[in-house]
């Protein structure tokens, strides 16, 4: 009783420590990721594998004084059964997982130098060894030496229950009670303690499973476990049992029932008793127990089938992944390019989308084949994407529509969730349409993970888990499966995490419920997948035609959609051309100076020769650096005074770099007032072009101006490439999973698309209405509001005004003087 109260009072600390557990060593991997991504390496275990690496910067912080136990494994990398016995150590912790507040397993590897002290303080002498560290372990402790440990997560389970109920005090106090119960001590537990469920698992003594489920359930609140042995008569009797081990919930009043499941063997209870209505994970709310989630997110609720695949689902993952997670890769060059071609070509060959998707698709797909260079910029894709030549019965769904993985809090489950579905969906495609590789699809999903995932953590975990084992599929029913297990592994380390749904808890799926023969037991009573039944069952779960279509709007409605889109779009441009021709006049009458009439018949000759010099420029566009020399030898030329001042002026970074940087903040907290100079151009966006036409010197401007493109861009790159938002937000959560993710991308998406509008706004106005000048207003609006236009645009304008004004001052001057000299 004792210990009971103990436990419960005792939890918080337990709870806490747990934290800093895990805590200490995501941050510290974290840490090392961005530094040196090969440390973590090094060893036989990952964080992948909940076991904690031992180091010096952490072995006091995790061996001494610690509320939990710990099993420490003292190893050698470069030791042969160290290397067999990783799997079995790995597969324990997952194992045990659930019992990490009392007992937490822990190895280090002896074979690194940093690590040596460690080993030796230990009095290690040979690998693997395995050590038991009381909870409350002082400084000096040398741990308990594991004699001849088991090779087998079975036996190894009952030897760390066998030390930890022979532990001294002070007992873990997360750890519950392990040793048998009475009638009498269940009758005054009922009376003091305010749980709703008490679960009593009746069995012999040589039986582990009362305690496993005991410890399974530790981190469960409202609910406690106790062990009856066969041998407790008046329970036995009282409650009627027969067969052991055998299950009942007892209510105070001595009320009972038998608790039902497809095996009596410790994964089914556990599995049953984490699920009884009231019990929840300590520290989460519990769900509602409408079955409906509250209505928390933004979106009606759209009830669903809890056993099945929507499309919905399937095209708001390519939506997001295409429009929202690529789009923070401005430019996609080399490996990543090669990987999202072969995403692509997987999703074309596998995707069982509709007709009108599958079009898309294929137009992506043949678009970045026939892309030969290096690189290619987002935008460029993203005009395929949005089906911008309006072909016909072409398009992807803007936006997103969840539905089977819908999430009760607007930043849980959704986008991930989509991927895992996708992905499955796609390794079933592949398995049933054939091809010649069977890792075909693994390997491009692997690569998208890796190079475009935003959850960074995860994609490293992914990487972990591939590179391990993925090496092993070599047919298409091995790469299904592999994508099950491997997925069912992420289930196991991330279940209770905050990430989880606490109305879509993370199970090892799938469920008994669901699918009944999936699940086995052997004859020692350990739980086996039956790979018989679970293949066959995936890929019926994740057939075409079993995917429903609930919720998709009409191919039409999608198409008109698109077109309506298209057409606002245009519609948009028409309002702002308007809009810059009132500007243009604005400017106009603004600019009127004195020198005007002899400017003004230069000008008009000037645009005389406008077409012909475009012409000369779209040729020589691709080579921005031969064009920038032409500028030069042609400003050498001499044009005269003002030409070869304007180009002294432009190569003066200043103004620009701090219109550039106005302009950046402006975008990105929205009304911060713009400088002087943009003040007045913010209100209405100048069109480069025909200010060009009516106001400049045409042919100087044209040929300084594609070094300026190219510079910026470069700047854009710079700016955008090392982390995106997106990322960011969620690598800060590594250790525990992926809260705050769709909070993050949320605020990104809408930042993308308002800039996107921007950028489709000039793009569509250069490249719609000034179609003859196609080429070159492309490589112009690339990344490019009309604002950054404007504001060069301006720059150059009033300099140059001003020079002529000069220029045309001393020149009259000097004729001047010249007549009066003349003068007798
Ligand atoms: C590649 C990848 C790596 C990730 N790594 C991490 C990580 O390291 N840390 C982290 O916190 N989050 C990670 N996530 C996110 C996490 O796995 C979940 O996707 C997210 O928490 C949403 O969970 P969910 O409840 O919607 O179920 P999900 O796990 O997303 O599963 C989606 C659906 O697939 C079905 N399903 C579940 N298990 C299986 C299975 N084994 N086989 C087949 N179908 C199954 C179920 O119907 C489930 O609803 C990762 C996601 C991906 C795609
Ligand atoms: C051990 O931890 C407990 C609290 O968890 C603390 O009170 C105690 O002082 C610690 N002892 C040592 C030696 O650090
Ligand atoms: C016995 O349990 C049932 C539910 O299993 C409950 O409805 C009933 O009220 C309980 N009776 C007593 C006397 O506790
Ligand atoms: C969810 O609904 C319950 C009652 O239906 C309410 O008490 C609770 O505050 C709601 N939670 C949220 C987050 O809306
Ligand atoms: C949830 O709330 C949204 C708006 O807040 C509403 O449109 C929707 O109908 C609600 N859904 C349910 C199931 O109540
Ligand atoms: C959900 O789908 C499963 C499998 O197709 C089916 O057996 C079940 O009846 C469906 N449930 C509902 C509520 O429609």
């Amino acid at each position: 009783m004792a210990l009971r109260r103990g436990r419960a009072t005792s939890r918080r600390a337990g709870e806490t420590r747990e934290c800093q557990g895990e805590m200490a060593p995501a941050t510290v991997w974290f840490c090392l990721c961005l530094l040196l991504p090969s440390a973590t390496e090094a060893g036989l275990y990952s964080t992948s594998d909940q076991v904690i690496s031992l180091s010096p910067g952490n072995v006091e912080s995790v061996l001494v004084n610690s509320s939990a136990a710990i099993i420490a494994e003292f190893y050698a990398s470069w030791c042969g059964y160290c290397i067999t016995f990783s799997p079995i150590y790995k597969r324990l912790a997952r194992d045990i997982r659930e019992w990490k507040p009392a007992v937490n397993l822990a190895a280090v590897d002896c074979a690194a130098a940093e690590n040596i002290k460690i080993c030796t303080n230990n009095k290690i002498t040979s690998y693997p060894t395995i050590k038991f560290f009381h909870a409350y372990s002082m400084a000096d402790s040398k741990g308990q030496l594991l004699k001849g440990f088991p090779r087998d997560v079975r036996l190894l389970r009952h030897t760390i229950i066998d030390i930890l109920e022979g532990h001294e005090e002070p007992w873990p106090p997360a750890c519950p009670p392990l040793e048998p119960t009475s009638q009498a001590e269940i009758d005054s537990f009922l009376e003091t303690n305010n749980v709703e469920h008490l679960a009593l698992i009746f069995e012999d003594a040589s039986s582990y499973v009362g305690r496993e489920v005991t410890l399974d359930l530790l981190q469960f609140e409202n609910i406690a476990v106790r062990r009856v042995l066969s041998t407790e008569e008046a329970l036995v009797t009282k409650l009627g049992v027969t067969q052991f081990p055998s299950c009942y919930l007892y209510y105070p009043g001595g009320n009972f029932t038998r608790l039902q499941v497809n095996i009596e063997a410790r994964t089914f209870y556990s599995y049953t008793l984490q699920r009884l209505p009231g019990v929840v994970r300590s520290g989460k709310p519990p769900p509602p127990n409408t079955g409906v989630p509250n209505n928390s997110t933004e979106e009606p609720w759209r009830p669903f089938n809890r056993s099945r695949v929507y499309m919905a689902d399937l095209e708001s993952t390519l939506h997001y992944s295409l429009r929202v997670e690529l789009a923070a890769h401005t430019v996609i060059r080399r490996q990543a390019l090669v990987s999202l071609k072969k995403y692509i070509s997987v999703l074309t060959k596998y995707f069982p989308g509709r007709p009108v998707v599958m079009n898309l698709l294929k137009a992506v797909n043949s678009w970045l084949q026939d892309q030969t260079g290096n690189e290619i910029s987002y935008d460029a894709l993203r005009e395929i994407l949005d089906n911008s030549a309006q072909s016909p019965d072409t398009a992807l769904p803007d936006g997103v529509r969840w539905v089977g993985c819908q999430g009760s809090q607007p930043h849980l489950r959704r986008y991930p969730c989509g991927v895992w579905t996708l992905f499955h969906v796609l390794t079933v495609q592949a398995k049933k349409i054939g091809g010649t590789d069977p890792k075909e699809v693994l390997s491009a999903m692997r690569n998208y993970v890796r190079y475009f995932f935003g959850c960074k953590p995860c994609a490293e975990h992914f990487e972990n888990m591939a590179s391990e084992s993925l090496g092993e599929v070599n047919k298409f029913s091995s790469g299904v499966l592999w994508l099950w297990l491997r997925h069912n592994q992420v289930n196991s380390r991330i279940a209770g995490a905050l990430s989880e749904d606490p109305n879509f808890p993370k199970i090892q799926w799938p469920s008994p419920e669901m699918c009944p023969s999936c699940h086995t037991v052997k004859a020692n009573g350990e739980h086996w997948w039956n790979y018989e039944v679970v293949y066959p069952f995936l890929l019926s779960y994740f057939s075409r035609d079993r995917i429903l279509t609930d919720y998709l709007e009409d191919e039409s409605q999608v198409l008109a959609q698109q077109r309506e889109k298209h057409a606002s779009q245009q519609q948009a441009v028409e309002a702002q051309k308007h809009g810059q021709r009132k500007a243009r006049e604005a400017l106009d009458s603004m600019t009127h100076l004195p020198t005007q009439p002899t400017v003004q018949p230069e000008e008009e000759e000037e645009e005389e020769e406008e077409e012909e010099e475009e012409e000369e420029e779209e040729e020589g566009q691709e080579e921005g650096l031969q064009e920038e020399t032409m500028a030069d030898e042609e400003v050498e030329g001499g044009e005269g005074p003002a030409a070869v001042e304007m180009g002294g002026k432009t190569s003066e970074p200043t103004p620009w770099a701090r219109a550039e940087m106005e302009v950046g903040k402006g975008r990105q907290r929205a009304p911060r007032r713009p400088s002087i100079v943009g003040m007045r151009m913010r209100e209405d966006i100048v069109d480069l072009d025909s200010f060009v036409n009516q106001h400049f010197k045409a042919k100087a401007l044209h040929l300084a101006a594609p070094s300026r493109v190219k510079q910026r861009t470069l700047q854009r790159k710079e700016e955008r490439e090392p982390g995106p938002v997106f990322g960011l937000g969620m690598e800060l959560d590594a250790g525990f999973g992926m809260v705050g993710l769709q909070p993050v991308d949320t605020d990104f998406e809408m930042d993308v698309a308002q800039e996107r509008k921007k950028r489709e706004l000039a793009g569509h106005y250069f490249g719609k209405e000034l179609s003859h000048r196609g080429r070159w207003m492309s490589v112009l609006s690339i990344g490019f509001s009309k604002m950054d236009i404007s504001l060069c645009v301006i720059l150059y304008f009033l300099s140059t005004v001003c020079l002529l004004a000069v220029y045309l001052f001393l020149n009259n001057r000097r004729r001047i003087r010249r007549v009066k000299v003349a003068l007798p």
